[in-house]
This record gives C-alpha cells, structure tokens and sequence, in this order.
C-alpha cells in the first residue's frame, strides 16, 4: 500500500516515513506540498498524510487536489492544538482523520494500519459488488435469477469451444442474444457472425443462401455469389428456426457439416471452411425428431451443447430488472415504474417472453407521458395478456409456430368453456359446438381437469 508523507519539519517526516516503512508500508515523503502534489499526481497513493499548516499550499488544499484526482485515497490531517477545528473541517471535506502533534510513531503506524484494514474491506467488499453485479447479466443478456446464473456459466465455458449449440426456447426467450453472447465472449469475436433465418425457406433457397451459386447455377443467378457458409469462415454460423428446415435438405446439412467442405450450387470446385454452428429452435426438437420430420442424425450433430432458455413466467423474479433495462435501453433513464406496477407485471404469464415485456415497456414508456409509471397508466389490453394465452397479434414476430399457436388456442378456448359451464362437460361440450367425447379428449390431451 502506497502512503505520501507531507511535512516541512524535516525530522518529523523521516521518522514518519521510515516507521510506516519498517511496518511494511511503500512510503515517499515530501517538504513541498507541490514536490507532493506532482508526485501524487504521476504515481498516485492509497494513503496520504499531510500537515495543515505549510508553505505554498495548505492541506486543504491538498486535500481538496487529491479529492479531485482520486477519491479513493485516504487523507489524513497533521494538526497542533490550536487547529484542531480545521481538522474537524478538513474531515467534513473528506479527510479520513487527524493526528494532534505531538504524537509517536507507533500511533501514527496503528492508524495507518487501521485505515489500511478499512480500505482493503472496502476494496473487497466493492470486488463483491462488482462480481455480484456480473452475475446479473453476461453481455446482453439480464437475469439473477438461478437459471440465468447457471446459464451464465455454462455460456463462459461454452464460448470457449467450438462445439457446435443448440439453444431452444420458446418465442422471445432470447436464443439470438444468446447465440450473440457466445460468438462475442469466443476466440472467434473478430471474426464474421453470420445469421440465416431458415424459417420459410424452401430447399432451393436455402441451398443457395447457405453455399452460394455460380452464374447461370438456375434462371436469375447472373452472378457468383458467395453463400452463408463462405461468409462465416473462420467465424459463427448462426442457423435459426433450425426446426424449419425441409426434411430433404437436412441431408445436405449434415453433410457439409461432417465434411466441412461444400460446393456452390451449379458449382464444382470443393470450398472448405471453418465454421462454428450454433442454432436455435422455437421448439422441443426432440419431438420432431420423433415425429420423423427431423433427423436423429442431423440432431446429434447439431446439439452437440443443449441449452435451454427458460420462459419469462419460469423466471419472473427477473421481470423488474428487465423492465430497469428496457427503460435504459431506450435512453429514458428518468422513468421510474412504481412499486405496484411492477408487481403487476411481474405476475402476467408474458407467453411471448421477453420480447413481449420488452414491447410492453416501451409502448408504456412512450405513452404514459409521466415520469412515473403507475399501476393505472398500464393500459388494459396489456394487463389482459395474464388472462389471454395468445398474442393479439403477430406483429414483432419473426415466425411463429402454427401447430403451438392452434393447442394453446384450443386448450384456452377448453378452459374458458369449463369456467363458463361451471365444470359440467356437456354444456362446456356446447359453448364449443363439439361432441362431448371430443371435449373429454382434449381435456385429457391438454391435462386440463373440471377445476380448471
Ligand atoms: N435475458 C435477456 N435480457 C435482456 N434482453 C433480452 C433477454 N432475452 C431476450 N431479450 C430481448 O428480447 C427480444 C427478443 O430476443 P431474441 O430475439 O433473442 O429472442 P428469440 O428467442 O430469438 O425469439 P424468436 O424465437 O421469436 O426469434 C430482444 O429485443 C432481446 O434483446
Ligand atoms: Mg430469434
């Protein structure tokens, strides 16, 4: 620890200095409060001791100087009797303490010593924070909560790899941010990140899009064009909405993915690259996997690293930090939510996730006109998403998943027609226009019970 010893009484100073040497500390002492001033400014100190009275500049103004450079470091007043009131002023302005002459070396060393304690707690404790801090968000992504902290881990470890990831999660999740986070914190940073949306892209595009085609390759390819794969060489492939991906261009992938060589359509030259692959899908791939539409093959190669992004009502404690980053994110740093609306947004369901509390902030934000976002100033057709399973619209969406669409429909209309019919099935049966069986099948296919 550096300490700066400030005393035009030669004698005093170097038995200063040399005590606070011999008890381990790094100390410099000067006559001159500029010589100090110079030094300080150059080198810097976490400690500095200085007397009131002195030629020149007074401690004051030194403590004012250091003050200004570095709040951090401590300052300590030397005072005789008559001063002692400077000192106590000289502490209203940031002095740590003050030593009254005469005092022994052995006094000054333990003060010093405690300040030294105090500011190595000071420096962990603030360590901590930071740390702390950190856990709550890794690059774009925000959440303290304990699968967001996993999620945080497992990311540091992932981007250090180049295995290939398949990060599912329901719509808004946050699957880009987090296929972002982990080429940005890789080795590969530098390098180019290449997305590819391959939701409704039939074979031929995709084809193209991925390896790129040669001229005259098909009727309007009137020049060589370098596809996706080129593109991201040495860099990250980002393949989203993998699941959309025709069944008879899934051979193809797999390929090139075990070979990591293509050529371009209508092409034959063989092109290699080094590609890292992450993709990302909206739903269990598994089940397609199953359902014989995805396949087992191409499956492994790609979720070589699972993740999955849980869904905003599995993690809601996050919600109010989210809503604290949203505000910022849009540079309306000064609106503040209430207590009471924030606890009513923190406990809606959000089915579109983050993407949809993230809209909801902002139209909030941008409408309410007020500094202070209040409980009422939510407006209703935002609150009334807790109840509705569905978004009123698709706007904001890049895909959606129809046959997800259609069962979350089909369950909420199953629910609201039990509700209405108080339970009683045959009248539920007929709020829907459906056979009662067909009622009692859906109940059973979305574990829906007569209390529902
Ligand atoms: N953990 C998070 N912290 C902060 N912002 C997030 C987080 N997750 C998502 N977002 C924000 O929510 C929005 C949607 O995120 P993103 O596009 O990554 O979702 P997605 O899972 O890819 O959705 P989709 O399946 O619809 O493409 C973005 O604006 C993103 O910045
Ligand atoms: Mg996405």
């Amino acid at each position: 620890m550096k300490v700066i010893v400030i005393d035009d009484e030669k004698s005093k100073r170097i038995t200063m200095c040399d005590a606070l040497k011999k008890a381990g500390y790094d100390s410099e002492s000067f006559e001159s409060p500029i010589a100090a001033m110079n030094y300080f400014e150059q080198y810097g100190a976490d400690i500095l001791i200085t007397d009131i009275r002195m030629t020149g500049m007074d401690g004051f103004d030194v403590l004012q100087k250091v003050k200004s450079l570095n709040q951090r470091t401590s300052v300590i007043m030397i005072t005789a009797y008559g001063t002692i009131q400077s000192a106590v002023e000289a502490m209203k302005m940031g002095a740590y303490d003050y030593i009254t002459k005469p005092f022994s070396s052995d006094h000054l060393v333990h003060l010093v010593n405690k300040l030294a304690m105090y500011k190595k707690l000071e420096e962990e404790n603030l360590n901590l924070k930071r740390k702390l801090q950190e856990r709550y968000s890794f690059h774009n992504l925000i959440g303290k909560s304990k699968v967001m902290q996993e999620l945080y881990d497992q990311l540091d470890t992932i981007s250090k790899t180049d295995m290939a990831v398949l990060i599912e999660g329901e719509s808004g999740t946050g699957k880009e941010v987090v296929a972002n986070a982990i080429h940005y914190n890789s080795n590969r940073k530098d390098k180019p990140f290449i997305k590819l949306s391959c939701a409704v892209l039939n074979e031929s595009i995709l084809e193209s899009e991925l390896f790129g085609h040669v001229k005259g390759a098909f009727t309007g390819a009137y020049k060589d064009k370098k596809g996706r794969f080129e593109s991201a060489n040495e860099g990250t492939l980002f393949l989203d909405d993998v699941d959309d991906i025709p069944l008879s261009f899934q051979v193809k992938l797999l390929r090139v993915l075990q070979e990591k060589e293509f050529e371009r359509v209508g092409g034959n030259t063989p092109i290699k690259v080094n590609v890292r692959i992450i993709c990302a899908s909206k739903i269990d791939l598994w089940e397609k996997v199953q359902r014989n539409e995805f396949r087992e093959d191409l499956y492994y190669r790609i979720r070589v690293i699972p993740i999955r992004l849980p869904a905003l009502r599995e993690r809601k404690e996050d919600i109010p930090l989210l809503i604290d980053h949203f505000i910022k994110k849009i540079g309306r740093e000064e609106v503040k939510f209430s207590p009471d609306s924030i606890e009513v947004l923190s406990e809606m369901d959000w089915h579109g996730n983050v993407r949809q509390l993230e809209n909801a902030v902002n139209r909030i934000v941008a409408f309410s006109g007020s500094n202070l976002i209040k409980k009422e100033m939510i407006p209703e057709d935002i609150l009334c998403k807790k109840e509705k399973h569905l978004p009123l619209s698709f706007n904001g969406y890049d895909s959606i998943c129809l046959e997800k669409i259609v069962e979350e429909l089909e369950a909420s209309a199953v629910i609201w027609a039990l509700q209405k019919a108080g339970g009683n099935q045959s009248k539920a049966a007929k709020f829907l226009n459906i056979k009662r069986t067909t009622f009692r099948d859906k109940m059973l296919k979305y574990k829906i019970s007569e209390k529902s």
